[in-house]
């Protein structure tokens, strides 16, 4: 990808532009790097000889912004060769997703953390995925772990949809429970009390929604908190994201104690801006209902 970038559009441009290419499944899809002006013809030039050079590339797409809104989908895709189609069939780790890049989040970057995660898991466990999008994280849990329950909640109704039908694609329709709903509010209403661990893959609701993975533990759990950690020169991010969970989890009245497990860095999200998850095992006082 990178010498296709360059041939066509210069060095500097193709080191800009390589690492910000995603396969999914037989789309590609190219990020703009934010602030710059996009030049149109530069990317179709760039499409063309991707489609030419990599048979089983069979479209690409320009997403002009980030994932945004509540659902952190792509707003601003532009079609720029080959088929103008947006859904696809996407494989990790042994597992088959349909997902559509213009409804639902989806990355390729967070398929060393969906298998990192399924590893954690202990035989017969109750696994609550609060943010689940196409089930990515539950299915590969439940095909390479060997859980009970995976409840899998997603707001956004095509996730649920493409989650359902992902769920009968991968035969783990006995496994993966899904949900559609405010995570929040599923957990009060259907699932307090009944999780060995919890997953908060959206770190714009992680801290807001703590409370509620708590609610949704057994008197003792753990809980995986994705967060966005901004950092200046001689800070250390992880700990400032462990910090901001130890606080968190402090304010919160049911939490008896809680000790941090560990830290890592998901994925650079731009210069000094990282995605991070901070595992975190929690003792909970008594609750009713
Ligand atoms: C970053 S994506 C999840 C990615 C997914 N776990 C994966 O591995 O591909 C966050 C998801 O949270 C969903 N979401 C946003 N607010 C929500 C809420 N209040 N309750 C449940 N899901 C929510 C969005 O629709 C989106 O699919």
């Amino acid at each position: 990808m990178k010498r296709i970038a360059r041939e066509v559009a210069g060095e500097e441009f193709a080191r800009k532009v390589w690492k910000r290419m995603e396969f999914i499944g037989d789309i590609v899809l190219i990020k703009a790097p934010y602030g710059d002006e996009v030049d149109y013809k530069l990317y179709r030039r760039i499409a063309e000889r991707i489609l030419e050079e990599l048979s089983y590339v069979k479209s690409v797409w320009l997403a002009a912004s980030p994932v945004m809104g509540e659902y952190r989908i792509r707003r601003d895709l532009v079609h720029l060769a080959g088929e103008p189609r947006t859904e696809t069939l996407y494989k990790e780790h042994g597992c088959v997703f349909k997902v559509d890049i213009a409804k639902i989040f989806i990355t390729p970057r967070l398929s060393f953390e969906h298998l990192r995660i399924a590893k954690l898991v202990k035989p017969g466990e109750v696994v609550v995925n609060m943010f689940a999008g196409a089930g990515l994280f539950s299915i590969i849990i439940a095909k390479h772990a060997r859980p009970r329950k995976v409840y899998s909640i997603d707001i956004n109704s095509y996730a649920y949809k493409f989650m359902k039908e992902n769920i009968e694609m991968n035969k783990v329709e006995d496994i993966v429970v899904p949900m559609l709903g405010d995570a929040a509010e599923i957990i009060k209403e259907k699932l307090v009390s009944v999780a060995d661990r919890v997953l908060m893959p959206l770190p714009e609701l992680a801290i807001e929604y703590l409370p509620y993975a708590v609610m949704s533990i057994k008197e003792k759990g753990r809980i995986h908190v994705y967060l966005h950690i901004n950092w200046v020169k001689g800070e250390d991010y992880l700990e400032k994201a462990e910090e901001e969970v130890s606080a968190a989890l402090s304010r919160i009245p049911s939490v008896k104690s809680f000790r941090i497990i560990g830290s890592r860095r998901v994925r650079p999200i731009g210069p000094r801006y990282e995605q991070v998850v901070v595992d975190v095992e929690v003792e909970r006082n008594e609750q009713k209902g």
